[in-house]
């Protein structure tokens, strides 16, 4: 339960491949067969696969927003589209402020081989870990205390690990802001096709389309086909920027990190048959909803609240009131109780730079619903065990 993945249509695209066998076979013509792709590509990958890409992002999007298939520039998943953006916008040194809690793996990304700081704007429970125009500032003079450059924003809309959108008044308030300062906004919208109502998403390109584009070459979005279709081996992503010289400069870097183009030449059959892309987004949202409630509701008859959810492949549960202490160190002593006792590994917040103990990360889409079930079952049983000791325990006193 501590990973991010999706299982949950796989049957969708078997299917698909069952009855397309052009896209995983070459046919037989030399010129767009097999030779012209088995032989050295272009860093700009496929346009047919752009162009499908650029097209699957908008109709997540419900067509609110329009992408051009020229500033598609792709990469090795969002991890190397996160760490490629990072090492264009800043320096060694500066930094990147990002809302926390956050997806652990942005300390590696994107850190690790740029020599960027991450600064955390922190964000807690009393608005629903929404980020505020206070905390965005406070996070600014910490830098500047610190003397350190802040070169832009990183968010990520849904969130990872709130399982939660942004809402648009703060998208409009984190835009205002990156342009207050001169700095760049990264949206990672990794996760923009899991939400279980297509009208819950606002994705920053529509803010900037409503703005007429003022602004626009200081943001960029992360995209990625490893949670929304679930191809996390496939290693897709893509980077789309509105700034002309970041779109020509990460296209040069991403020779570092391009995708097959037998996978292009698959996932273009794919995603360029809007049939199947239709189906998929809608029965893929159908069914994480289905799952969501299902754990949701198994968590509240143990007992266990939940930040309310609208996307995404976990939930944000709320263990602090059965903490001993509001401590980091007692949220690791209940996280390895829950490790050893239940047998269930799920991620402590503090793991994400929670600010506030006791929060925990449940990933659910990456199972069959009878596994989830008897994984419920279990923290129910040991909810319960808890209660006994504790009603026992002060009987005794
Ligand atoms: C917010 C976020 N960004 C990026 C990634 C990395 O995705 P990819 O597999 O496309 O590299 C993840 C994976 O969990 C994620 O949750």
């Amino acid at each position: 339960m501590g990973l991010a993945e999706n299982q949950v249509s796989f049957d969708i695209l078997e299917e698909y491949l069952e009855q397309h066998s052009e896209a995983t076979s070459w046919g037989k013509t030399k010129s767009a067969g097999f030779r012209e792709n088995a032989l050295f590509q272009d860093y700009h990958g496929l346009p047919s696969f752009r162009k499908a890409m650029a097209s699957f992002m908008e109709q997540i999007r419900g067509g609110r927003a329009k992408f051009d298939y020229n500033r598609i520039v792709l990469t090795a998943g969002a991890t190397a589209a996160n760490e490629l953006l990072t090492f264009i916008i800043a320096d060694p040194g500066d930094a990147l402020l990002v809302p926390t809690p956050y997806y652990p793996g942005f300390d590696r990304d994107l850190r690790w081989r740029t020599g960027v700081n991450i600064v955390p704007i922190h964000c807690d429970s009393s608005n629903n870990f929404q980020v505020t125009p206070e905390a965005l500032e406070a996070a600014y003079c910490k830098a500047q205390a610190m003397n350190i450059r802040v070169r832009g924003v990183l968010i990520t809309n849904p969130s990872n690990p709130l399982g939660a959108t942004i809402n648009r008044k703060v998208l409009e308030e984190i835009m205002d802001f990156v342009s207050r300062k001169n700095i760049h906004l990264v949206s990672d919208e990794i996760y923009s096709g899991s939400v279980f109502s297509p009208e819950d998403f606002t994705s920053i390109a529509e803010v900037l389309e409503a703005r007429n584009f003022k602004d626009a070459e200081r943001v960029h979005i992360v995209y990625s086909l490893s949670k929304d279709l679930g191809l996390p081996g496939f290693r897709v992503g893509t980077i789309y920027s509105y700034n002309d010289k970041v779109v020509t400069t990460a296209r040069r870097m991403s020779s570092f990190t391009l995708i097959s183009s037998q996978t292009q030449h698959l996932l273009a059959s794919m995603l360029s048959n809007e049939n199947f892309t239709a189906n998929y987004i809608k029965t893929n949202r159908e069914r994480l909803r289905k799952r969501y409630d299902m754990i949701i509701n198994g968590l509240r008859k143990a007992g266990i609240e939940c930040l309310k959810g609208n996307g995404g492949l976990f939930c944000w549960m709320n263990l602090s009131p059965f903490l001993d202490e509001p401590t980091k160190e007692s949220e690791l002593a209940l996280w390895n109780s829950i490790v050893h006792e239940v047998k269930l590994n799920i991620s402590p917040g503090s793991s994400c730079h929670c600010s506030e103990p006791g929060w925990f990360r449940v990933c659910f889409a990456n199972m069959s619903e009878m596994t989830l079930e008897i994984a419920l079952k279990r923290l129910n049983n040991f909810m319960e065990q808890r209660n006994f000791k504790e009603r026992d325990h002060s009987l005794s006193e």
